[in-house]
């Protein structure tokens, strides 16, 4: 079974101590992911995205959650392009046609971001989640991905709850990108679907997004080479 990728979200509240968490994974970069959401991009920029890469090799996923008309998205993805990213998350919801004319500028454009699309947020349960799209979760969010899937995005942002099914319903090969990772079962805080490493790779996630019980901790690196040995484990 291929294990599943770690991405550390940066959602420190400062530039300087995610600098100094980025600082302190040096020795993993190659095998690391960062994220930066949107607090960190809307406060230090693009400014932030090269210092990240003067500090060692990792990928750098921008979780700017796009959500728009599709010319908007268009443009802000050539210019997120230009920014030399890795790794971009939209959401599904805004729409076949948007995401195909994203997943046709990747086809042009040589190194082009993965694109992921957001199928339903891990910070809803079924109870508010019905209240926003009167759906269940599992449906909702493998509509989504089949939608994703047919438009050519390379993978959907899901909890682990859902991505065996996303899975079935698509291809083998479509990536799921899972937030709501509590490691080794620590507090959920916000986050309503959480599951810890081993449910994460028992449902075949590329991707796992950490961020809390990494930049909370004690030792970030210790949580992190012992994250990454049990991954592979
Ligand atoms: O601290 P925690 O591990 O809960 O952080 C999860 C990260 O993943 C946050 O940066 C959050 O914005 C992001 N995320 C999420 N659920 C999604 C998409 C992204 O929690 N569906």
């Amino acid at each position: 079974m291929k294990a599943p990728k770690l991405c550390v979200a940066l959602d420190l509240p400062t530039k300087e101590s995610n600098l100094t968490l980025a600082q302190s994974l040096k020795i993993h970069s190659k095998n690391l992911w960062l994220k930066v959401g949107l607090r960190s991009f809307v406060r230090d920029g693009k400014e932030f995205l090269k210092e990240l890469r003067n500090i060692g090799d990792f990928k750098l996923f921008l979780d700017l959650k796009l959500y728009d008309i599709p010319n908007t998205m268009l443009d802000t993805l050539d210019e997120i392009h230009k920014l030399g990213i890795d790794m971009l998350t939209i959401h599904a919801s805004s729409g076949v046609k948007a995401m195909k004319a994203l997943a046709q500028y990747k086809q042009e454009t040589p190194n082009a971001p993965l694109i992921f699309a957001v199928t339903a947020l891990t910070s809803f349960d079924e109870e508010t989640f019905t209240q926003i799209y009167n759906a269940p979760i599992l449906n909702h969010a493998r509509n989504m991905a089949v939608l994703a899937y047919t438009s050519g995005c390379d993978g959907v942002v899901c909890s682990c709850f859902e991505s065996k099914a996303i899975k079935e319903a698509t291809h083998e090969s479509f990536l799921t990108l899972t937030p709501g990772i509590r490691p080794f079962g620590e507090e959920s805080s916000d986050q309503k679907r959480v599951a810890d490493l081993a449910f994460a790779k028992e449902a075949k996630s590329d991707f796992i997004v950490v961020g809390r019980p990494i930049y909370k901790a004690q030792d970030p690196k210790g949580v992190v080479t012992k994250i990454l040995e049990s991954l592979q484990s």
